[in-house]
């Protein structure tokens, strides 16, 4: 069977930068699936749905054809052929994202299309995400959840953002949606985030990257 690579945790636990080491050092793909439901609230945003409305998200959330590249060396997300990878980082999506990503017909959609990389994976995937393990690929063969400190996370993201050259106002108002967006993700009724359990975790906030790299390789070859 293919190899699949599950890989879970709150905003700012190194998901995404983790598991594309992991699948560039495995030769595996690479899918970021926050990445999809960023970019299907971009379209929600873009052609003025109301994503307080769950029936008018839940109807319009067929319309959009999003692809998701995945090469570990460079990641790629288009909706309608449009590359979206840098306004899906924005403030406006990720205020909105939880809300979109908590409807059902939303997250139906979007497992298929996960799915569908996964089977089309010429070696196999890491797919990083909060419902990897619990929902999309219970059969995977590794799971892992992430975490760390909600200091240590807050703190990373603001680096981030800081070394892009985002302003300060923003970086604050980034960081209370972060504890926002993590309780509302881990309090929604379908496929909340959750550690599976036979997900192993992982606390990241006193691992250096690499550590943590080599933490999820040597869980991958048991
Ligand atoms: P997630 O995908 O879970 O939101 P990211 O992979 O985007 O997290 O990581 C957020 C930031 O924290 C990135 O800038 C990343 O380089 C940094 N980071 C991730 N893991 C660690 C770690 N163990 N030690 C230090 N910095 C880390
Ligand atoms: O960048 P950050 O780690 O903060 O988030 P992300 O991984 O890009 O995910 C953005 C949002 O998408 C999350 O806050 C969740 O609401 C949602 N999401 C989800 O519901 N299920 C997934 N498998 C991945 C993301």
């Amino acid at each position: 069977a293919p190899v699949v690579v599950a890989i879970d945790g709150p905003s700012g636990s190194g998901k995404s930068t983790v598991s594309r080491a992991v699948a560039a050092r495995l030769g595996l793909s690479f899918l970021d699936t926050g990445a999809m439901y960023r970019a299907m609230t971009w379209w929600m945003l873009t052609n003025g749905i109301d994503i307080d409305d769950a029936d008018a998200v839940s109807i319009a959330c067929a319309k959009p054809v999003i692809v998701s590249g995945t090469d570990a060396d460079g990641p790629t997300i288009t909706v309608d052929g449009v590359d979206v990878s840098g306004p899906i980082r924005g403030p406006e999506v990720t205020a909105q994202v939880s809300a979109v990503s908590a409807v059902p017909a939303v997250r139906a959609r979007l497992v298929e299309l996960q799915r569908g990389c996964a089977e089309v994976a010429p070696r196999g995937i890491v797919a990083e995400g909060r419902d990897m393990g619990t929902v999309v690929f219970p059969a995977a063969t590794a799971k892992v959840f992430l975490t760390a400190s909600p200091e240590a996370r807050a703190g990373r993201r603001a680096a981030e953002l800081r070394a892009k050259g985002v302003d300060e106002a923003t970086i604050a108002a980034m960081a209370a949606d972060l504890t926002r967006r993590d309780a509302a993700d881990s309090s929604r009724a379908t496929a909340p985030l959750v550690r599976a359990e036979d997900a192993v975790l992982v606390d990241t906030s006193e691992l250096t990257l690499p550590q943590v790299i080599d933490a999820v390789v040597e869980l991958v070859a048991e």
